[in-house]
């Protein structure tokens, strides 16, 4: 039984994973509704509401699935990249009840942990596999080999998508994170309807920065002749923005597909929750393996997962060990 632990950004979220038995027991999420009007997650408020909310969370985990903390085998919690201080909180919390407990701490690389949340449930899909890791942080072509082997093929050099898709969202008025409302509005819209330059980057890498920029150009030339045009033409400009960006993620993980030749594609992270994402993707001929949306965001039930893999391969934490905010990967 190992609890997994997840506090990098904005929300809260505690797992228990049953490594004999092989599946999730519970898994308890809390998005903090605070950040949805300032239009962006405040790092200092979003410490302070994991802060109220972690122990109440592992005590309702522990409560839903009638289990005393004595049976707990493990504690494994994200480390980083992520805000440092809501990676703190739960990184602390969790290294104090390991430690009270006497049990082993298991610090869990995000990334790799939403590399893992393709394994929650089958199909799953079998090494060397392709794995587009799209949210709110990363834009990432990974080449996975095992569980804690993979390589970067690409990488975002400037904004994620995720982020391409909330900055986007603001523009048009619309709440953090603007990539759930792109996605709602966009069902009723017409993706043609406006047609935004495709960036033009080297090798697998991605840039969104300037599809961002060229929207807002385009907007504010529009709303200057027609004060009402975002209101009036939402549910298209939804559609065309999030077609633009989804063009640019799918063009470069085509090229890595064919340039590989693995045909195997799991697609991780909150914007792999995305529905038009999953239908354009539907429609190439490979085995295309993604979480249930609610474990493409941010959850505990990948790093309970990732944390048992850890802890079967014998790799644990030390007391000494601290978040970290950047970005790394293949570090465990
Ligand atoms: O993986 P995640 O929860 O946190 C990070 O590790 O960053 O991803 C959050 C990002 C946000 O930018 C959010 O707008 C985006 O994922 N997102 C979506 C959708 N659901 C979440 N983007 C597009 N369509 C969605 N359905
Ligand atoms: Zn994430």
């Amino acid at each position: 039984m190992v609890l997994g632990i997840e506090t990098s950004c904005d929300e809260t979220s505690v797992a228990l994973w049953d490594g004999f038995k092989g599946r999730l027991l519970s898994n308890i999420t809390l998005s903090q509704e605070i950040h949805k009007l300032s239009g962006g997650v405040i790092p200092e408020r979003a410490s302070r509401s994991h802060e109220e909310n972690i122990l109440p969370l592992v005590e309702s985990v522990l409560r839903r699935v009638d289990l005393p903390l004595s049976d707990l085998c493990g504690i494994a919690c994200t480390q980083g990249p992520g805000l440092f201080g809501s990676l703190a909180v739960g990184f602390m919390f969790a290294k104090g009840l390991s430690w009270a407990l006497g049990l082993p701490f298991i610090p869990v690389n995000h990334l790799e942990a939403h590399v893992a949340s393709l394994f929650l449930d089958p199909p799953y899909p079998p090494y060397p596999f392709l794995c587009l890791l799209a949210s709110g942080g990363h834009s990432l072509l990974l080449r996975v080999e095992g569980p804690f082997r993979m390589e970067i093929l690409g990488r975002s050099l400037d904004d994620a998508v995720g982020e391409a898709f909330d900055k986007t969202a603001k523009m048009m008025g619309l709440p953090y994170p603007g990539g759930v409302e792109i996605d709602k509005f966009s069902r009723g819209g017409d993706p043609h309807a406006y047609s935004f330059p495709s960036p033009r980057v080297d090798a697998l890498n991605y840039s969104f920065s300037g599809l961002k920029t060229a929207f807002l150009y385009f907007l504010e030339k529009k709303i200057k002749a027609m004060p009402k045009f975002v209101e009036e033409n939402l549910e298209d400009l939804c559609a065309s923005i999030q077609e633009a960006l989804l063009a640019h993620l799918l063009s470069k993980l085509e090229e890595a597909v064919e340039g590989e030749k693995i045909y195997h594609v799991g697609l991780v992270g909150g914007v792999a929750a995305n529905h038009r994402l999953r239908e354009l993707l539907s429609e190439r001929p490979w085995a295309v393996y993604s979480p249930a949306p609610m474990y493409c965001t941010d959850n505990g039930a990948m790093v309970a997962l990732a944390g048992h893999w850890k802890q079967r391969e014998g790799i644990l934490g030390s007391w000494e060990d601290i978040p970290f905010a950047r970005s790394k990967i293949g570090s465990s």
